[in-house]
């Protein structure tokens, strides 16, 4: 029945159950524009003014990591034109906003194949994770050409290396060497996962990273997702019973 109520206030989070580790699908920028009679980019500018709260809103709940889906490996097959705003969009937050996060003791780290990204893009990726890996605040986590099939395809290319190249035994591939594989390698799995804008799928985010996290799907439209919303997803969390295959008894 905790969906029913109304205000923040009556969201009474549970301190010991926060979750450490967040992320989320931020999806229905296009719709959002779209309702207003506004070009897609436009979306994508408020999506991206969302985030900058929602980011502070995490902190403020203390939150240890945010996984935030910005641009999927399968986002390529749209326009030119919307592909390259959303690009001019990313390249204006890394080079100028994401040095506010890093002031207020933000770490950025991206994960995704950044070899796919302009130069300039990869260089301002590398300067701010540079820049803030010693903060220790909470750790943003940008997802970008992000594909959960394409960081296991990755994943599993460095872990055959090694194997081929006898560093590594096959018998030996156990489950913490695969996550370690991974870019998120060193991050705790999120406990939740949050989708916008009412679809209810994964698009390829955090395939191996997923398993046991639970699930909130939120109607709202990307944009308009606010901390209040984030607190309604974690109350939902925090009555969850969690059983990771086991019996409560
Ligand atoms: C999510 O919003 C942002 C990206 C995928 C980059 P969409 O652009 O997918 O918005 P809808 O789903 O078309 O409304
Ligand atoms: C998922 O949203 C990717 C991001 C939010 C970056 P999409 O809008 O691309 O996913 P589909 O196409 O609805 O599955
Ligand atoms: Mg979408």
């Amino acid at each position: 029945m905790f969906f029913a109520k109304e205000t923040a206030e009556e969201y009474q989070l549970n301190p010991e159950k926060m979750p450490k580790h967040i992320a989320i699908i931020m999806d229905g920028n296009g719709r959002w524009a779209t309702k207003r009679s506004l070009p897609r980019k436009a979306g994508h500018k408020a999506g991206a003014e969302a985030l900058e709260k929602i980011i502070y809103a995490a902190k403020e709940l203390g939150l240890e990591h945010l996984t935030v889906y910005a641009f999927s490996t399968e986002n390529w097959k749209r326009s030119e034109e919307e592909v390259g705003a959303i690009m001019d969009i990313l390249r204006f937050y890394l080079k100028n906003y994401f040095k506010k996060f890093v002031k207020d003791d933000i770490r950025m780290h991206v994960i995704g194949d950044k070899t796919r990204l302009d130069q300039d893009i990869q260089d301002a990726i590398e300067e701010i994770e540079a820049l803030s890996k010693e903060k220790q605040g909470m750790t943003v986590h940008i997802a970008l050409n992000y594909g959960g099939r394409d960081e296991l395809r990755r994943a599993v290319g460095k872990i055959a290396q090694d194997v081929a190249e006898g560093r590594l035994a096959a018998a030996d591939v156990t489950e913490d060497v695969i996550t370690n594989a991974l870019d998120t390698a060193g991050t705790p799995d999120p406990e939740l996962m949050i989708r916008t804008s009412g679809e209810e799928r994964i698009s390829n985010f955090l395939l191996w990273q997923i398993a046991y996290s639970e699930f909130y799907f939120s109607d709202m439209l990307w944009p308009d997702f606010d901390k209040k919303e984030l607190e309604k997803a974690i109350y939902y969390y925090q009555n969850r019973e969690r059983r990771f295959g086991g019996r409560l008894k």
